[in-house]
């Protein structure tokens, strides 16, 4: 009996321990720099030919940047509408990032928990797994996934880069009906988070933040910047613009934003002095990019001690694609699509 008592204290204290070890600080490479992958809506959950498709598209987007990629970050629904096994589904979804021993983390969509498993169950499931640093945010705020990661100098202990992830729901905000948004108190909590790292950290640190639907501000860029990549169909953004952007600009912290959501976008450009990206659908289901676009993903490479990064697609044909360039020319949207 006692052995046995003993046996279950050594062995959960290992696995308490490997655990804590396991989640090292994410940390910037000698070489300065720091790759992130942006996976977007993989909608896993056909048990069939997408998700088949989406298992190949995976493999190649790992096979040809996993080596150079320090974390990925799946900016949700990586799960279709009202799936029947939404357990299976996700541990599918992140299969390839934990089976071949990547970092990474999440963000919901509105999708993910259209079937019987909540946010706060998906969450708790995701953060069961060695490689997840997904992390559940504050109880009295809206949404779940809000939460943030601090990456770390690659020859010092200092942060040098915070990664921001905010949950926006599944439909309507402040009770305009229409698609989800980042609420008035978690954009609080942001503020909070923000102001208590540049007390900690002496000094304002550069910033990224990454959710799934877009603010309005994403139509706004296509219509006033230059750009680069696609817009095939109509911004369906928050149904209220809660000024998160604004937040952003007021913090300084944030200076690139990347989102999902929007199947056939995947621009990118330089709003007032933040970058507004979106990824590129990277799985099959739901519906599809515009042809000849086809899935891929985001890849960003953020430099040390400097506000910039550089960005591609690579997709699912193993090719790096250079986004073409769009110059505002008086197509404008000015109202977000329901
Ligand atoms: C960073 O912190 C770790 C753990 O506390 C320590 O082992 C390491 O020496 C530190 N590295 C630097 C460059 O200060
Ligand atoms: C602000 O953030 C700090 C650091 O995470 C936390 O300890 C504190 O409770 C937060 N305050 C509010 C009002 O959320
Ligand atoms: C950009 O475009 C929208 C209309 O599409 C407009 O409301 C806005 O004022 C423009 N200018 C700037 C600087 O965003
Ligand atoms: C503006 O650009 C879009 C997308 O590149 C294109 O489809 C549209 O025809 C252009 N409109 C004008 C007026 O040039």
């Amino acid at each position: 009996m006692i052995k046995k008592i003993l046996f279950c204290l050594i062995f959960f204290g290992f696995l308490i321990l490997k655990n804590k070890a396991e989640k090292e600080p994410l940390r910037f490479r000698s070489d300065g720099t720091f790759q992130i992958m942006q996976l977007t809506d993989l909608h896993y959950g056909d048990f069939s030919v997408n998700d088949i498709e989406s298992d190949l598209s995976q493999d190649i987007y790992f096979d040809t940047e996993g080596e150079n990629t320090d974390l990925v970050i799946f900016t949700g629904d990586l799960l279709l509408p009202g799936v029947y096994d939404p357990m299976t589904a996700w541990e599918n979804a992140v299969y390839f990032a934990n089976s071949k021993k990547h970092k990474y983390c999440i963000t919901f969509g509105n999708h993910d928990d259209s079937g019987w498993l909540s946010r706060d169950e998906l969450i708790a499931i995701d953060m069961g797994h060695e490689y997840s640093y997904s992390q559940k945010g504050p109880e009295n705020i809206h949404g779940v996934s809000n939460y943030y990661l601090e990456v770390l100098g690659s020859n010092s202990n200092e942060t040098k880069l915070i990664l921001y992830f905010f949950d926006t729901g599944d439909s309507d905000c402040e009770g305009v009906p229409g698609w989800g948004c980042v609420y008035p108190d978690q954009i609080e909590w942001y503020k909070n988070i923000s102001n208590y790292l540049k007390e900690k950290n002496g000094e304002t640190k550069p910033a990224l933040a990454f959710f799934h639907i877009p603010f309005p501000e994403y139509m706004y860029v296509w219509n006033n910047n230059t750009c680069y990549g696609v817009k095939e169909e109509l911004v369906c953004c928050w149904s209220q613009n809660t000024g998160l952007y604004q937040t952003f600009l007021e913090q300084g912290d944030v200076y690139g934003v990347f989102v999902g959501h929007d199947h056939k976008n995947d621009y990118i450009g330089n709003y007032n002095g933040i970058y507004l990206a979106y990824g590129r659908k990277s799985g099959f289901g739901c519906y599809e990019p515009e042809p000849p676009t086809i899935q891929g993903t985001r890849i960003i490479r953020v430099e040390e001690n400097s506000r910039q990064f550089q960005t591609y697609i690579r997709n699912r044909e193993s090719r790096k694609e250079i986004q073409e360039i769009h110059y505002p020319n008086g197509t404008s949207q000015n109202v977000c699509k329901n």
